[in-house]
């Protein structure tokens, strides 16, 4: 796929889809849609968009591909028990009702598993928890609790799984106590407004395709939405080379303190 066809592409599907590739790594992209386009019938670029501008099952299938909702919950254990020994307990001490969001949530499993862990260490709290995505088939089977297929539940401690999950036929449900803890909503990360106040911010395996432009605005937004002394949570494989520029110190593998305001910067939100 050359420049101009790619070019063709990322208006059609911001046309028709409302997906701004501008922010992901084209070179990633390029490679990633030439193994696509064949794969829903088209054999080049222009018929690629004409599928795009007529079929809305090739939409789903550009959407779901462009977004890639891998999830599973307690993802990276050795970091959820850090979270579970350590950084869980200090947000709670500071704050009995704490605020917490899962940004770019996919089906729910990431915010579900913390649902879990606050209701081990402190039974009956009130946190504030919520799952965004761009995607909302997605979000409709987060706000219903599943179903996840076993592998996404697999890490799931028996204990909480015996207490929290039910099996039914097409797979593994939350119980309706734990699904009242955590509210789903449609946002896109790179445009839409962001909401403040949060002691805990989950981003992780989300930005693996952005820019490092796209990266570092979100970062800046990140920090501006948790609170003084609130945390970043990111993936196991990523992390933040410059946290000091966003306010963040590195208090372990993956998880990032904010300790003051970012600092002003002349790159490009
Ligand atoms: C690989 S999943 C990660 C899910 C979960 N955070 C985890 O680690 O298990 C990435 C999710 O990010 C979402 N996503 C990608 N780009 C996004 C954007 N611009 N705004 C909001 N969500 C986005 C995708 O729809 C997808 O559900």
């Amino acid at each position: 796929m050359n420049e101009s066809e790619y070019k063709k592409i990322t208006a059609t599907v911001k046309k028709h889809l409302n997906l701004d590739l501008e922010f992901y790594k084209p070179n990633q992209m390029i490679r990633r849609l030439s193994g696509f386009i064949g794969r829903v019938g088209a054999t080049n670029a222009d018929e690629f968009c004409a599928l795009i501008a007529t079929d809305a099952d090739v939409r789903e299938k550009v959407m779901n591909f462009m977004t890639i909702n891998v999830t599973e919950f307690f993802r990276d254990t050795r970091h959820f028990d850090l979270l579970r020994s350590t950084v869980l307990p200090g947000i709670l001490k500071k704050n009995p009702r704490p605020k917490i969001w899962s940004a770019g949530s996919s089906r729910g499993a990431e915010a579900y598993s913390v649902a879990m862990m606050i209701e081990e260490i402190a039974p009956g709290t009130k946190a504030n928890i919520i799952g965004s995505d761009l995607d909302a088939n997605i979000i409709a089977q987060a706000n219903a609790g599943g179903p996840y297929p076993t592998a996404e539940a697999k890490n799931i401690p028996a204990s909480l799984r015996n207490r929290y999950m039910e099996e039914k036929p097409d797979g593994w449900y939350v119980n309706s106590e734990i699904r009242s803890k955590a509210k789903f909503k449609e946002q896109n990360l790179l445009t839409d407004r962001f909401d403040g106040g949060f002691d805990l911010v989950m981003c992780r395996n989300v930005v693996i395709y952005f820019s490092d432009e796209a990266k570092h605005g979100l970062n800046k937004k990140f920090s501006a939405s948790l609170k003084s002394d609130g945390v970043l949570f990111i993936g196991g494989t990523e992390t933040i080379l410059n946290p000091k520029e966003f306010g963040f110190e590195r208090e372990a593998a993956a998880f990032y303190r904010k300790t003051s305001s970012p600092a002003v910067s002349s790159r490009a939100a």
